[in-house]
C-alpha cells in the first residue's frame, strides 16, 4: 500500500510517499481503507521527533481516519466489511489502509462525507474530555476556550454551546474571530490585540470563568489562576506557550482550584474506547440532526500532504485539515 514515511526528522520535506506491506488486523482490530484523514499538531511533533508513538504503534504518522472495512480479526462484531467508519487511531492513518480498534470504531452518520467524518475524532474526543470529563462544565457555567479557530477550539466551542455555556475565546484574526462568533461563542478576543484576561475580568464584573480550555501553558498561566472563579476548574490540553512556571500557590489553595492534563494519545486503550463509547451515546447523534459540524479548513490531495502540514504550522487553518487518500 501506498503511506507518507519519515526517512528522518525534520521540515515538511521529509513527508515521502512510499510502498510498505499492508497491515493485518490483530483479533479486535478493524482494517479501513482510509478514504480520508485529519492532521493534528502531534503529526508536525512527530516528525520533527519530539514526539514519539506510544510503544507499540506503527511510526506511520496520524491520528485520525474515516474509510471503508475491508477486513476484520477474528474476534470483531457489529460490524461488517463494507461499512462507512470513522474514529481515532493510535497511530498510521497516513496510508491506504489503517487497523483501528473494534471498540473506537464509530459508524458514520448518513449525512457525512468522508472528509467531514475524518475531521471529527480528535477534535470532538479531546474537547469532549477537555469541557466535561476534566473541565466539569455544568449548564449555564462560563468558560474561556483559547484558539478558538482551531480544530479542538471550533468543537469545544460547539459542544460548551450545546450546555448554554457563556463562552470566551480567544484567536488572533479578524476572520478566525468571524468563525468562532459564527460557531457560537458569546465574546471573541483578538489576543494580540487586547489583553485577554483583562477583558474577560472587565466584562463579568471581576467574576472570571468556571473553566478554561488551556493549549497555552506556562505562559497564561498566572492570568488563569486570576481569571479562574472559586472551584475553577482548567484542562491543560497543550502546552504552545512553554511547560515552565514559577507561580504561587496561595491561589490555588484559597480558591480551591483544580488544574487537570489531558493526553488523549498516551491515555490506556481501555481508557479511550470509553471515551468513543461516550461519544456514540451522547454527541454523535448531534452530528446526524446536524446541530454539530466538524469545521474543514482545507482539503488536500494525498501527494500534497507536506502543503497540509505547512498550513498547519504557520497557524493558518480555521477548523480541521484534511487529506483525501484516492
Ligand atoms: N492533549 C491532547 O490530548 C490533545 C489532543 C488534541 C490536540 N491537542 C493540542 O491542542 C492544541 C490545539 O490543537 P488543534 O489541532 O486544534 O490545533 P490547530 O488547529 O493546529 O490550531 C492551533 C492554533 O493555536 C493557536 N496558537 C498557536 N501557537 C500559539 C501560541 N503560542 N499562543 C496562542 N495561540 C497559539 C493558533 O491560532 P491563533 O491564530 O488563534 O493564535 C493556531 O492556529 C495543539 O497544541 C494540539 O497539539 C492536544
Amino acid at each position: 500500500m501506498r503511506a507518507i514515511t519519515l526517512n528522518h526528522y525534520g521540515n515538511a520535506d521529509v513527508l515521502t510517499l512510499s510502498d510498505i506491506p499492508q497491515p493485518i488486523p490483530g483479533p479486535q482490530q478493524i482494517l479501513v481503507q482510509v478514504k480520508a484523514f485529519a492532521l493534528n499538531r502531534a503529526d508536525i511533533l512527530q516528525r520533527l521527533g519530539k514526539y514519539p508513538p506510544p510503544p507499540g504503534e506503527s511510526d506511520i504518522l496520524g491520528l485520525e481516519i474515516a474509510g471503508v472495512i475491508v477486513a476484520m480479526g477474528m474476534d470483531v462484531t457489529g460490524f461488517g466489511v463494507g461499512e462507512h467508519v470513522f474514529g481515532l487511531v493510535g497511530s498510521g492513518a497516513y496510508a491506504e489502509y489503517c487497523l483501528i480498534d473494534q471498540a473506537m470504531t464509530m459508524v458514520m452518520p448518513e449525512n457525512l462525507s468522508f472528509t467531514e467524518a475524518a475531521a471529527i475524532p480528535e477534535a470532538f474526543l479531546t474537547a469532549q474530555e477537555a469541557i466535561f470529563s476534566l473541565g466539569q462544565l455544568q449548564k449555564k457555567e462560563s468558560i474561556l476556550i483559547h484558539a478558538g479557530a482551531s480544530g479542538v477550539g471550533t468543537a469545544a466551542i460547539q459542544m460548551a454551546k450545546q450546555c448554554q455555556a457563556t463562552i470566551f475565546t480567544t484567536t488572533s484574526t479578524p476572520e478566525k474571530m468571524a468563525k468562532a462568533k459564527e460557531l457560537g461563542a458569546n465574546t471573541v478576543i483578538n489576543y494580540k490585540e487586547q489583553d485577554f484576561a483583562a477583558t474577560i475580568l472587565a466584562l463579568t464584573e471581576n467574576h472570571g470563568v468556571n473553566v478554561i480550555i488551556d493549549f497555552i501553558g506556562a505562559s497564561y498561566f498566572s492570568q488563569h489562576l486570576q481569571l479562574l472563579q472559586n472551584d475553577g476548574r482548567l484542562s491543560l490540553v497543550a502546552l504552545m506557550g512553554g511547560s515552565k512556571t514559577d507561580i504561587d500557590l496561595r491561589i490555588v489553595h484559597t480558591k480551591r482550584l483544580q488544574i487537570k492534563g489531558l493526553a488523549m494519545r498516551s491515555k490506556p486503550l481501555t481508557e479511550k474506547r470509553k471515551i468513543t463509547k461516550q461519544f456514540i451515546t451522547k454527541w454523535l447523534p448531534l452530528f446526524a440532526k446536524g446541530k454539530l459540524k466538524p469545521v474543514i479548513d482545507s482539503v488536500f490531495f494525498f501527494h500534497e500532504v507536506k502543503a497540509a502540514h505547512q498550513r498547519m504550522e504557520n497557524n493558518l487553518n480555521i477548523g480541521k485539515i484534511v487529506v483525501r487518500v484516492d
